[in-house]
């Protein structure tokens, strides 16, 4: 077995074994919107020890058996989409409503500051319209475009630039969500103490925490697996 090594980018170390992500959460090293550092390059900008760092990796990924590791890298990339899509379904019509019942349940008495509730709520709610416009896209255009070069064997030129021309435009969104949720994770962190302890505002910090952590797995397969083979497939029709 191949063991990551200090050159491997963080994002294509967790593609090859998803098992790494939570040892990379630990260190607080972004492995979806900066997936493109070299394990070396994100030790050294958060004063880690590579060494160390990959001692972590390395046991992680021994305690695995190698026969049940499931790697979205090996699916399909109709299959990705249909992942991705039932993904959209649940942060948008499950998990992120739910949060917004939840913040609006809370009233002063339960300890928000009625300032950090007002921000809260108006941050929910452009990640809601940002996600919304986001997934209509990938939905619309750009799965689509996707599903058809995997399947169809004639012409893939114009289809196949198609979608390298979208993954670019929504990476860079995918850039902005990221903002988006980190501004959220900002507010969050700094409520006061004892709003934390009200079972209702730590039910809705869970809530934030768990959309967050859905979010970011999501953004990952696309960033790290469907763009840049999506992308590959661009360059294999020439038409770049
Ligand atoms: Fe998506
Ligand atoms: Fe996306």
């Amino acid at each position: 077995m191949m063991l990551p090594n200090p050159a491997i980018s963080v994002g294509q170390c967790v593609v090859r074994y998803p098992e790494t992500a939570p040892v990379f959460e630990e260190f607080g090293i972004d492995y979806c919107f900066r997936g493109e550092r070299s394990v070396e390059c994100a030790c050294r900008e958060n004063q880690i020890d590579s060494e160390y760092l990959l001692r972590r990796l390395e046991q992680q990924i021994e305690s695995v058996d190698p026969n049940r590791r499931s790697r979205w890298s090996d699916a399909t990339l109709a299959e990705l989409c249909d992942t991705l899509e039932w993904e959209h379904e649940q942060l948008l019509h499950i998990l992120l409503p739910e949060i917004l019942a939840e913040a609006e349940d809370m009233s002063v008495e339960d300890g928000l500051k009625h300032s950090d509730w007002m921000l809260l709520e108006q941050l929910l709610v452009a990640l809601q319209t940002s996600l919304e416009s986001h997934f209509r896209q990938e939905e619309s255009e750009l799965f689509p475009a996707i599903r058809e070069v995997e399947y169809s064997s004639s012409a893939p030129g114009q289809r196949c630039a198609s979608a390298g021309k979208f993954c670019r435009a929504l990476q860079d969104e995918h850039s902005h969500i990221g903002a988006q949720v980190k501004h959220i994770q900002k507010i969050t962190s700094a409520l006061d103490p004892v709003a934390v302890d009200c079972p209702k505002c730590r039910s809705l910090l869970d809530a934030i925490n768990k959309l967050d952590r859905v979010l970011h797995q999501h953004l990952h397969k696309e960033n790290n697996i469907l763009f840049p083979r999506a992308v590959r497939m661009e360059m294999c029709s020439g038409s770049l």
